[in-house]
């Protein structure tokens, strides 16, 4: 009798941790799993790099002066073009256009600013090594602000004396005309150029300490423009803290099932990888020319351009030490893989900033993903891509958890418009 009873006890006890075992929440990610979502999460984002090379990158006044200079649209030929204009806030610094539209039509995709800070290269070609040399060139392109740098001197010394000399010291002298011409610069325009090089060297000079302070103070604003958690990294923070509840509302199953798809069989994290979702290295992705667009040689002339410019990491006018630039010391400038690769951009907010790649060459992320799964045969170089063979619902859940990397910048209010 008492057996029975003993029996029937341990019995009814196995089956309820039988019952408990098969109906407690368990993480649907492996240990594995659950250290490569952290390497995705916001929260791994380490603290912003120092910028050696630019002494005023920290500096909150360079900040406030370079945000003042990012939306001011006199700084450019037609009145009408600041950074800004293509780098709007409210599209996430980007213009949602296939190619840039400035004083003329360039011919790359506007790229977002928000996070950039963090990248050693900048541009698509990475032809910058800094955010301060990557400023000055879009004010002196021909189809982007359109001037040359005495023009932008004449403008600081006009509009912004007080706010210059507060951070950098005392402006020279520019009003005389004959020694400092309205535009004059190393430019394409042949008659600025050759104003540029009747000048004297030490003249020169001086025109392009304040051109740098401008890039300088340009990048210090740039660097508190980071990106804000999003619907995804709420939903790692939950995997990391075993909160089911949040787990299971912050993702749809689909949202989770491209999760899985971009970490695993699809392989989009070996190159998008880290809390910026980009390795940052330059990848060969097949991408089309675009349409009436010349070849593309993408890192491979980037890397001539880097070494020849005059604003590197080594130029007299970068800060750094030359032990300080390690990016450029040890940089990789030839090789059959630098033909036709790009920057792996970011992914967050990527569904705010159609339309897509290097030149705009596709308008939405359906067309992204149709590229990935047949990867065409590169216009230059060697495509690394394989086909994927994803299925269209397979596709459709990675663009519905590419969707849930939206969380917008993270930055006071304030400095997303113009001051
Ligand atoms: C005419 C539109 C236009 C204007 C004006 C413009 N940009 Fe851009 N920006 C672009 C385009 C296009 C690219 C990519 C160009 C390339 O790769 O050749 C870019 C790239 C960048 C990048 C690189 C981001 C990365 O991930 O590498 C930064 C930073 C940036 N711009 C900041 C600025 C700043 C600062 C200004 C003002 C001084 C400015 N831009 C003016 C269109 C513009
Ligand atoms: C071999 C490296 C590599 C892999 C793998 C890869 N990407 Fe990319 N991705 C890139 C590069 C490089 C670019 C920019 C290419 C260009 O503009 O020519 C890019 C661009 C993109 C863009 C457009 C970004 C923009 O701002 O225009 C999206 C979206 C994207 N990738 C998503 C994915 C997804 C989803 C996967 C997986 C299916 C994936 N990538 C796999 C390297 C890679």
């Amino acid at each position: 009798m008492k057996k029975t009873f003993l029996l029937a006890g341990t019995g009814f006890l196995i089956l309820a941790a039988l019952a408990a075992w098969a109906f407690w929440p368990r993480s649907p990610w492996t240990a594995e799993e659950t250290e490569l979502l952290r390497s995705l999460w916001i929260g791994s984002l380490p603290p912003l790099p120092p910028d050696p090379s630019n002494r005023y990158a920290d500096d909150p006044r360079a900040a406030q002066f370079g945000h003042q200079l990012f939306f001011d649209t006199r700084f450019s030929t037609t009145g009408e073009v600041s950074c800004g204009t293509c780098h709007q806030p409210a599209l996430m610094f980007t213009d949602g256009l296939p190619l840039a539209e400035g004083v003329g039509t360039t011919d790359r995709k506007t790229m977002t600013v928000i996070g950039t800070a963090y990248s050693p290269w900048q541009f698509w070609d990475g032809r910058k090594d800094s955010q301060w040399s990557q400023a000055l060139a879009p004010l002196e392109s021909a189809v982007e602000h359109g001037g040359a740098r005495t023009m932008y001197v004449h403008l600081i010394a006009e509009h912004y004396r007080a706010d210059y000399e507060a951070i950098f010291g005392p402006l020279p002298d520019f009003s005389d005309r004959n020694r400092f011409p309205a535009l004059a610069g190393p430019v394409e325009d042949p008659t600025a150029r050759a104003a540029w090089d009747a000048m004297t060297p030490e003249d020169r000079d001086a025109v392009t300490l304040v051109f740098v302070n401008m890039g300088k103070a340009i990048a210090a604003y740039e660097r508190l423009l980071l990106p804000a958690p999003s619907r995804f990294d709420q939903y790692v923070e939950a995997v990391l803290n075993d909160d089911w509840q949040t787990m299971n509302t912050a993702l749809s199953g689909d949202e989770v099932a491209g999760l899985r798809l971009f970490m695993g069989r699809a392989e989009c994290i070996n190159c998008h990888n880290g809390p910026l979702f980009t390795n940052n290295d330059f990848h060969n992705t097949g991408v089309p020319t675009g349409t009436g667009l010349p070849l593309d040689r993408g890192r491979a002339s980037g890397v001539q351009a880097l070494l020849n410019d005059e604003f590197n990491c080594f130029s007299q006018w970068s800060d750094a030490g030359e032990q300080d630039c390690a990016e450029l010391r040890f940089l990789v400038s030839e090789g059959e893989q630098l033909e036709g690769a790009f920057k792996p951009s970011t992914l967050r907010n990527i569904a705010e900033t159609a339309p897509y790649m290097h030149a705009g060459q596709f308008a939405t992320l359906e067309e992204v993903l149709r590229h990935y799964n047949h990867p065409p045969a590169s216009p230059t170089g060697h495509n690394e891509l394989e086909p994927l063979g994803l299925t269209r619902q397979e596709r459709a859940q990675i663009i519905a958890f590419l969707r849930t990397l939206s969380g917008g910048v993270n930055a006071p209010g304030a400095l997303l418009q113009a001051p």
